[in-house]
């Protein structure tokens, strides 16, 4: 199996676990509410966090669709943030994974509705991932909720929202990156690792590669909002220009030669794993991405 195979039964896989996932509640009277959310999270979008659960799953020995609970919890995560991060008071965005953004079909109030509805589902989705142990469990829903909560996703957001009146150090970048997109793309893979039954050792690893590869990715998209092309992308450029990214403290070609070697940091990690070959491409593949 060639890795764009692997990687696309992985997206078919969590395209039809998500839909079955809410399809459950075609009877409950918030029909509105389930428009929303199955609008947004059913768009597409490139499944990226999925596909590192899925994969770091196997890597560590396990069968891949034991990730399932964990990899549409991420995406539920993500989904939501991708919702907030498009309304008004945030970026004021008007597509998304190519088409209209959320609050601009269904209004603002639903559309942080939505948002809220798909965070808490996604804690009650994850706790139905078949684990060895309780306090596997626990170990998991700690990584989920803090790479999503204050600490993570959410605290790198107020950090990028807040640091946009002043120029920020290198140092102060390289935070706001690794918790606003970093952060969901470690959890993507160290609860991948966990559910395939990793050891520490392995977990550690999981960790250092979505750490580097985390900054990689938004550097890429930083990049991408100066150089991409809307159409493609499925959402507008031009957006960040006057925010604290790489690409403003460094100019895009110092932004290539970051991706580049934030990409061989995180490739370095998977010696931990054996046939990761997949992932190494994957990952190789990602520093050109247009989308
Ligand atoms: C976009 O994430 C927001 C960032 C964290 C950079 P993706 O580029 O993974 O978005 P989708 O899921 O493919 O739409
Ligand atoms: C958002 O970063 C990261 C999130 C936590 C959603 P951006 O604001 O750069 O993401 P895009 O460019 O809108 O996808
Ligand atoms: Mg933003
Ligand atoms: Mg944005
Ligand atoms: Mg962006």
């Amino acid at each position: 199996m060639s890795s764009e195979e692997r990687f696309r039964e992985y997206r078919e896989y969590i395209q039809q676990y998500l839909e079955e996932y809410y399809s459950r509640f075609d009877s409950q009277p918030q029909k509105r509410l389930f428009e929303a959310i199955r609008y947004s999270l059913l768009a597409g979008g490139k499944r990226l966090r999925p596909i590192f659960a899925f994969e770091f799953c196997r890597l560590a020995g396990g069968d891949w669709k034991n990730a399932a609970p964990f990899a549409g919890a991420i995406e539920m995560i993500h989904t939501y943030s991708l919702i907030h991060d498009d309304l008004p008071c945030m970026d004021n965005d008007d597509y998304r994974r190519g088409r209209l953004t959320n609050h601009k079909v269904f209004g603002e109030a639903m559309a942080v509705l939505a948002g809220d509805a798909l965070l808490t589902d996604a804690f009650a989705l994850a706790s139905t991932a078949k684990l060895p142990n309780p306090a596997q469990m626990s170990l998991a829903i700690g990584v989920l909720s803090e790479n999503a909560g204050s600490l993570g996703m959410v605290g790198g957001q107020v950090l990028d929202m807040l640091s946009q009146q002043r120029e920020c150090s290198e140092q102060e970048v390289l935070d706001i990156q690794s918790r606003k997109t970093g952060a969901l793309i470690n959890a993507a893979c160290v609860l991948g690792a966990i559910a395939g039954g990793a050891g520490e050792a392995q977990i550690k690893a999981a960790a250092g590669f979505a750490g580097c590869l985390g900054l990689a990715f938004q550097i890429r998209d930083d990049m991408l909002d100066v150089i991409g092309d809307a159409g493609e992308l499925g959402k507008a450029t031009g957006h960040d220009a006057d925010k604290n990214t790489f690409v403003r403290l460094y100019g895009l070609e110092k932004c290539e030669e970051l991706v580049q070697k934030y990409t061989n940091a995180a490739i370095e990690q998977l010696q931990a794993f054996q046939d990761a070959g997949d992932l190494i491409s994957l990952a190789q593949s990602l520093t050109a991405r247009r989308t």
